[in-house]
Order: structure tokens, then sequence, then C-alpha cells
């Protein structure tokens, strides 16, 4: 959840851009190693051009777990990602979001006591040990420890396979979630039959699964999901390829199956930066995926031509979009007063025994 809404002082929200920059960087030269600011791909291209690094959510949390010297970690991205870096990271270190309302809609769609109640149904069908939780990173703290304590651990968008493989080594079912993409187009990749692939509905009674149907499923999905990617839909692909058969289409996997199924290559934003740059010159690539990565990239790669994949709609992660200069700039010049992100100790052990499991497996 987002923890509380913030208003920065008229001083941060009039400021000229060129003198928060230079702002921005006189606060880096003066902190040096002590300071890493991380950014997600999805930010303002501007703030992106500030950070330390740049990565998608299982890059940045593996840097934040790497960065001893780091006293201090700004993070512009969404909660579940400072959260993420919080617990992987020392005592000492200070972890802040640079603009505190940045949430994930998608995360708020699996509030920890749907979940448990949820598995607490599940486990007394099933019996104990059948069933492990795989949470996607986009959770709160609570579920990742929720996680952990069960035997499970986290995946992202880049090794929900390799978690998948994982769990399937251990276990004989999966509970996935939230989101339920993700998971569905994980679970065909890994060749699980789609009738043994069930969606728990928190609104139905039983999760509208019969329960026969429950003691054959080898994966149960939450029935959560990313606004921004399910904007993508098969005509979409259809109108490119009718345009210019030669075109490129990469998507990220929290699309619906039916976008996966008819793109090229499919793959974490990491995974999408790394396809554009690697297109040789003259490729043409419809990406789907959020707009503000799709617009860094095209005005990036100019030998290329990148377009946005669904051209009727407008898919903006507007959490991610949240956070400015302005929120940066505050955040490093006023950190008593910027949101830093604590994880309490009694989550924080279990959360991070399954963020570890998660950095084991690699991507
Ligand atoms: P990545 O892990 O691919 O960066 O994705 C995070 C996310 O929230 C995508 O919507
Ligand atoms: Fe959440 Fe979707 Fe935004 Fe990613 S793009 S942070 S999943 S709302």
């Amino acid at each position: 959840m987002c923890p509380q809404f913030a208003v920065l002082p008229d001083e941060y929200r009039t400021a000229d851009e060129n003198d928060l920059i230079k702002r921005i960087q006189a606060r880096k030269a003066e902190l040096g190693k002590k300071l890493l600011i991380l950014t997600h791909h999805y930010q303002r291209v501007e703030v992106v051009q500030m950070g330390d690094k740049v990565g998608d959510s299982y890059g940045l949390a593996k840097i934040a777990a790497n960065s001893p010297d780091a006293e201090t970690i700004a993070y512009c991205g969404v909660h579940f990602m400072a959260e993420a870096a919080d617990i992987l990271t020392a005592p000492n270190q200070k972890v802040y979001l640079a603009n505190p309302t940045a949430g994930c809609p998608m995360a708020d769609m699996a509030p920890a006591s749907k979940v448990y109640e949820a598995w607490n149904h599940i486990d007394s069908i099933l019996g104990k040990n059948k069933v492990v939780p795989i949470s996607y990173m986009n959770t709160t703290a609570d579920l990742k420890a929720f996680t952990g304590k069960n035997g499970g651990l986290i995946c992202t968008s880049s090794n929900a396979d390799a978690a998948f493989k994982w769990a399937f080594d251990r276990f004989e079912k999966l509970f996935f979630f939230p989101d339920q993409h993700l998971g569905r187009n994980t679970a065909k990749k890994y060749g699980v039959p789609k009738k043994q692939v069930v969606l728990y509905d928190t609104r139905k009674p039983g999760g509208g699964i019969e329960e026969n149907a429950l003691k054959k499923a080898k994966v149960i999905l939450w029935h959560g999901h990313c606004y921004v990617h399910t904007k993508f839909k098969p005509e979409h692909i259809d109108l490119w390829r009718e345009k210019n058969p030669k075109i490129k289409i990469v998507v990220h996997p929290e699309c619906i199956e039916e976008v996966v199924d008819k793109a090229d290559a499919v793959g974490s934003t990491s995974f999408i930066v790394k396809y554009c740059e690697e297109a040789p010159p003259g490729s043409v690539i419809a990406v789907g995926t959020e707009l503000n990565l799709i617009h860094r990239m095209a005005v990036t790669h100019t030998d290329k031509k990148i377009y946005e994949l669904a051209g009727d709609t407008c898919p903006v992660c507007s959490n991610m979009f949240r956070t400015t200069l302005a929120d940066l700039c505050f955040t490093l010049e006023n950190p008593e007063k910027a949101t830093r992100i604590i994880v309490p100790d009694e989550i924080k052990k279990d959360a991070r025994t399954a963020l570890e499991r998660m950095l084991e497996i690699g991507r």
C-alpha cells in the first residue's frame, strides 16, 4: 500500500529543472560512495539520468544487496522495490523511496489477510507440504515473509522460469501471486497443462475452484494483474504485422497469454532493453511495456525504429511516473523529512530468506 500522501514544499515544486539537477549533483559529489541512487527502467528519463544505476526489479535488488558502502539508498521506483532493498541491506543502510506515494496497484491486489485466508483454505483441502508459495517481487514485505516462512521464494519477471523449476523440484504444486498473467505464461512455458492451472478468486466461495479441480491443479494463480500490461491485445500485434511483416514484437510477461503467444520475444524490462540494444541497425520493433521505457529507447536508438505496441492506449505506469527530480532532490537534501522505508525486523528475517532464495537461483 502507498504509505501516505506527501506534498513537496513549494521551493521544490516550483524549482527550475537545471537548478534541481545542480543540487542533486552537488549532493552526489558530497556523499560519494555513501550514496546510491537506484532508478527503475520505467522512471522519467531525467530521473534515470541522475541515477547511479538503472535496472529491472531483480537487477536493482541485487545491486542493493551488494552495495555495503551505500549508507543512503535513494530509490526511484515503487514501494515494494524499496522494501526489498531495505530487507536485503544491513541495518546501518537507510533506504528512501523518493516519492512516498508510488505504490503498485498489482501488489495492492494481494492484501496479506486475503492471501493467508486462501492459503489456509488451500492447505485444508490439499494437506500440508503439498503446495509452496511463489511470490512475485510485486508484493508487500509481509507476503515475502509469509513466502519465506512457508518454504517458498520470490521471483521477478526475469527469473520466474527458474523459480518454477526450483519449486517443482521440491513440491507438487505452486501457489503463485499476485500476477495471474506472469504465472499463467510461466506455467505454459514450463509445460503445465492448461487444465492444471487454476485461478483462485477470493471474491468467490472456495476461490471459485471446485475441490476436485484444486486437487488436480499444479499451479494455483492469484487473480491479480497489471493495468498497464493488460492494455495490450493480440490485435495490436496483428495490426503491426499487417503493416510491416518484418517487424519484431517484444513484450513483458505481465501481458496476457494471447499477446505473449504472438510476440517474437518476452522478458523483463532489462531483457527488453537488451533486445532493443542488440537488434541490428534498421530494425523496426514494437514494444509491449511501459511508455517511459519505450520512449527512452526510441530516442536513444536513432538507428532503429522503436514503437509502443498498442497505439490506441497510453501504457503509462502513473505510480512510476510520480517520481520527479524535485522528489529526488528533496530526499537527498532532507533525509530527516524524506520517506525512509523500514521493514520491521520480525518481517525482515523470513522475507530475506525468500529473497535470498531468489538471488541464489539467479536469472
Ligand atoms: P521488471 O522486474 O521487469 O523490471 O518489472 C517490474 C514491473 O513492475 C513491471 O511492471
Ligand atoms: Fe505495478 Fe504495473 Fe506499474 Fe509495474 S507497471 S509497477 S506491475 S502497476
